[in-house]
């Protein structure tokens, strides 16, 4: 972390700066008479008051509950997912859609009632970005409503029976456990991949392998003889990897020190190959993507690559975006702004809502940015609001099921 927004609003903005160089951003601002507020002095201490309240809550879990009020470890959600097929066989089932880099399972649990016939879909993920913890939290929620619901609520009863759900919770598993590790990493985005890059001898020939330096943030690698220069870093940016404008410069680098390094070649991570490979195999039968993200509050739609063009489904995109938030609101009165993403947000290349409309023909495609907006806790969410975020999108993506279901 060096220096980066995390909201803007009117004329002023909010960001956090690295300890090395806050010093000399003061000075900077002061030179330039921008008035300025310190409101986190330590940001590791704030994040070791976050991960201390979480840990707090774990004490009122009950025996054999799953406690959706706070965040869970990567294996106390696999197990969750493994109880609930277990508790019910004729509606769930867990699939295998892919490997982590570390060799990890990316795990799906599919849910519907099973039929003779074909079944339309739709799509869930979550955790694409390790920090974004609730996100997977908003998806396990949307799961035990679906299973809960069945047989209960009429609406979900149907939506069971006409449609598959399928829901990955954590596709970026090894990013979600690094973000785990340490109170340093809790702000990690990225995979945990790492690939050798050869050094060069300052001339452009390659010299001496790389030789790994320090174990904390990044796992900076650094070149021996005789240039010293980093020459790789840790992870990929899963949400820049897809085969969808890859090449493009905007909002994504080639740079592996880069929070948007967008890796070696599309697909080349074995988390969105095998992701798109289980899609693109459902092609036909899923009718809507959804990826889930945090913060923002935003419902977007496709593009995120280029801000000005329009997609062909743009109206259609208008529509279901509006009776999402508006159901959204109708909850805890929460206001999610929707639009085109790169329109709204900023522009990227290489996203799974961008790949999944123009690659696998999806039309209704969409990355939604979950609490808070930014202005007061970003990644860190408290896991008080944990609840009242997936309550509220819940019925948000009860419509798209409803819109989807038997086509337009
Ligand atoms: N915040 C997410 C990201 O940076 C979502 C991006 C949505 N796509 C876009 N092109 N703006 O990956
Ligand atoms: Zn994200």
């Amino acid at each position: 972390m060096k220096i980066s927004t995390l909201r803007i609003v009117d004329d002023e903005a909010k960001v956090t700066v690295g300890p090395s160089i806050a010093d000399e951003f003061k000075d900077l601002l002061r030179h330039y008479k921008l008035p300025f507020e310190v409101h986190v002095e330590d940001y590791r201490e704030y994040i070791e008051d976050h991960l201390r309240e979480n840990l707090r809550l774990a004490e009122d879990d009950k025996v054999g509950e799953f406690n959706f009020a706070r965040y869970h470890p990567y294996d106390e959600i696999l197990q969750y997912l493994r109880d609930t097929v277990e508790r019910y066989p004729t509606l769930a089932t867990v699939v295998n859609v892919a490997h982590t880099f570390e060799g990890r399972p990316v795990l799906a649990i599919k849910i519907g009632v099973a039929k003779n016939t074909p079944k339309r879909a739709v799509w869930m993920d979550a955790g694409i970005h390790a920090r974004e913890w609730v996100a997977p939290a908003t998806a396990l929620y949307f799961i035990h409503q679906l299973v809960t619901r069945y047989g209960n609520d009429q609406t979900v009863t149907d939506l069971l029976e006409k449609l598959d759900w399928y829901i990955a919770p954590v596709i970026n598993a090894d990013g979600y456990i690094y973000s785990w590790s340490h109170p340093a990493r809790r702000l990690w985005r990225k995979s945990t991949a790492y690939y050798n890059s050869t050094c060069d001898d300052g001339n452009g020939d390659p010299t001496s392998s790389c030789t790994c330096t320090g174990d904390d943030i990044g796992r900076n690698c650094t070149c021996t003889e005789p240039t010293v220069r980093n020459c790789t870093c840790l992870g990929v940016d899963l949400n820049r990897n897809w085969d969808v404008k890859w090449g493009g410069q905007i909002g994504s680098s080639t740079d592996p020190c880069s929070d948007v390094y967008k890796g070696r070649s599309p697909l080349s991570e074995p988390e969105t190959k095998g992701v798109s490979d289980f899609i693109l195999e459902r092609r036909g039968a899923i009718q809507a993507y959804l990826s889930l993200h945090s913060f923002s509050q935003l419902w977007m739609s496709p593009y995120g690559y280029n801000a000005t063009k329009i997609p062909s489904d743009y109206e259609d995109h208008v529509k279901l975006s509006a009776i999402a938030t508006a159901a959204i609101s109708r909850v805890h009165g929460k206001q999610y702004r929707s639009g085109r993403s790169a329109a709204i947000l900023y522009e990227a290349t290489g996203d799974s809502m961008d790949w999944a409309y123009d690659k696998a023909g999806i039309v209704h495609s969409y990355t939604i940015e979950l609490r808070d907006d930014g202005w007061e806790y970003a990644f860190l969410l408290p896991p008080d609001q944990i609840l009242p975020t997936a309550q509220e999108v819940f019925p948000a993506f009860i419509q798209v099921g409803l819109y989807v279901w038997d086509g337009p």
